[in-house]
């Protein structure tokens, strides 16, 4: 069980430690505001969101080492009504 706060709310979840944030945010949480836009090389960065409020790429980080952390994704920036420049 992987435990991490995802756009200010806790996330558990049953998984490969393995498997790139990028396909557990999009493929099991329905979050599609990070994009795959190359072959998950880290070339092209539409996949980044913020891990303890630093810019990482999620197609290169093992969902395994955001036990623990923040995460925050470009759903979780701003809110509906001030929605963030991003
Ligand atoms: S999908 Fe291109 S850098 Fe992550």
């Amino acid at each position: 069980m992987i435990q991490f706060t995802l756009n200010g709310q806790p996330v558990s979840i049953e998984t490969d430690p393995a498997r790139p944030l990028l396909r557990v945010l999009r493929d099991d949480l329905d979050l599609t505001g990070a994009k795959q836009g190359c072959d998950m090389e880290g070339e092209c960065g539409a996949c980044t969101v913020l891990l303890d409020g630093q810019a990482v790429r999620s197609c290169l980080l093992p969902v395994g080492k955001v036990a623990g952390r923040s995460v925050i994704t470009v759903e979780g920036l701003g809110t509906r009504e001030h929605p963030h420049p991003v």
